[in-house]
């Protein structure tokens, strides 16, 4: 099976046939509980290589030191937990294929790499007691925001911005192939801030950093993310021509903050179904 995981810095998103998850990344250590009440619908106490954690709604409330890496590469060893939970909520075969997400930024051939290393292989992982084992025959690895152009494949020059938890990735794509000179991650996101005036420093800031790779406000702007739909009213008034991506798995229309993990999927569809040669810009 394929499965593909845009393991966020703010929600894991996982996307396959018949597949839409999306859990908090949080991640926490371990601790023995008197009493093992429930949190919410992502608690999850799990094992792998004999290490204990404390994943999801469980971690927010019940781990004392939660962390994450935000920032310009997935290459640590957070995505290598949030993949393998993906895997465990989502499949129930061991061999699978995965697609995962990269920041536009460092979607170097090394950093790329480090990722395949790191995924491809067989792991076991225990969660609230169950054991899995998985064999990823292959991953691929795509880039963050850019992949959402799979949801709509439209001609000439478009324009795609993505803002997560901890990044803004900012993609430009001409007649379906990735323009690298016109895109870049932004090293801030939508938890950058706490200031409750965030969103129209995010959109300012946003606008300027693309205004100097030479977009200008009349393009054609999609905007995929957890925040687009929050944002759209802000982002309309620096890019005119902006529309939020309601990304289409199988004929069903899921929100903005999928629009990376369905675009993974499509272009994991797509390499695998040529029996692993990249055909994909994005
Ligand atoms: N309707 C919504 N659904 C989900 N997230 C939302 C929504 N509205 C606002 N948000 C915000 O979106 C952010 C998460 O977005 P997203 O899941 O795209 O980030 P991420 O992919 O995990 O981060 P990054 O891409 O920086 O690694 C959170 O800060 C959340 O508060
Ligand atoms: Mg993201």
């Amino acid at each position: 099976m394929i499965l593909s995981i845009d393991g966020g810095s703010e929600n894991v998103k996982a996307a396959g046939e018949n597949i839409i998850d999306i859990f908090p990344s949080v991640i926490g250590e371990y601790r023995d509980r008197k009493k093992k009440d429930k949190h919410g619908s992502s608690d999850m106490e799990f094992e792998i290589n004999g290490k204990r954690g404390f994943a999801g709604s469980l971690a927010i409330v019940e781990s004392v030191f939660t962390s994450t890496i935000r920032g310009e590469t997935k290459a640590h060893h957070y995505l290598k937990i949030r993949v393998l939970l993906a895997l465990h909520r989502n499949c129930n075969e061991r061999n699978v294929k995965i697609v995962a997400g990269q920041p536009i930024s460092m979607h170097t051939d090394t950093e790329k790499n480090k990722i395949i290393v790191m995924l491809k292989g067989e792991h076991k992982i225990t969660v609230n007691g169950v054991t899995k084992e998985f064999f990823i025959e292959e991953c691929v690895v795509g880039l963050e925001g850019a992949a959402a152009y799979l949801c709509i494949q439209r001609p000439g020059k478009i324009r795609i911005i993505d803002i997560g938890g901890g990044t803004v990735n900012l993609a430009t794509i001409l007649n379906g192939s990735f323009v690298d000179k016109e895109s870049r991650t932004l090293p801030f996101g939508f938890n950058s801030s706490a200031d409750k005036s965030k969103g129209e420093h995010i959109i300012q800031a946003t606008y300027n950093e693309a205004y100097n790779l030479g977009w200008r406000s009349d393009d054609e702007v999609y905007f995929v993310g957890g925040p687009a739909e929050t944002l759209i009213s802000k982002v309309i008034n620096y890019f005119s021509n902006t529309q939020v991506i309601a990304p289409l798995l199988d004929g069903e229309m899921l929100e903005p903050v999928f629009g990376t993990a369905v675009g993974l999927l499509l272009i994991g569809r797509a390499v695998y179904a040529k029996d692993g040669q990249e055909n994909s810009g994005v």
